[in-house]
């Protein structure tokens, strides 16, 4: 019977390798993380560092810094409002510890409503 080479046999090994590879890399690539997510992401929104969240029972933080993030809706009845806040707090506080996700682009356009979202369902 018809042997395949060794050389040929050790490149088709290692092309069937890269093609894994190159798939696994491509499975675990970046996924879109979720406004829950990237509001509790300690290199994203970083929320919890500062607020409460009493609402949302995965939200463990012992912070009192800032005001508890509840009863969002009644207290901004504009979303735009909620998301203004988010986008740059120096504006309603000019020395507000609170980081201006939108203005340093911390968080991109889309992270920001993902987290405005999340926040308004608090
Ligand atoms: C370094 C601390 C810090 C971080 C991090 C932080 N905030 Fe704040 N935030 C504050 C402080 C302090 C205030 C109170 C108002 C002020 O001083 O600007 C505030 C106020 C707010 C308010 C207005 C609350 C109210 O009751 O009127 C909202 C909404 C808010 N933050 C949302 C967020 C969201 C969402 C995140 C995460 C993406 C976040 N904050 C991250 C410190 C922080």
């Amino acid at each position: 019977m018809y042997q395949i080479p060794t050389p040929i046999r050790a490149a088709g090994a290692c092309l069937i390798l890269m093609a894994g590879f190159a798939q696994s890399v491509h499975a675990n690539g970046p996924k879109a993380l979720t406004g829950q997510e990237l509001a509790f992401d300690n290199r994203k929104g970083n929320c919890l560092a500062c607020h409460s969240m009493p609402s949302d029972a995965q939200a463990v933080t012992s912070t009192d810094i800032a005001p508890p993030l509840v009863s969002m809706k009644e207290r901004f009845p504009e979303r735009a409002k909620l998301y203004a806040q988010v986008w740059d707090a120096t504006k309603a506080k000019a020395d507000s510890l609170m980081p201006p996700f939108g203005k340093h682009r911390i968080l991109s356009d889309d992270e920001l409503n993902k987290v405005v979202d999340y926040v308004y369902g608090l």
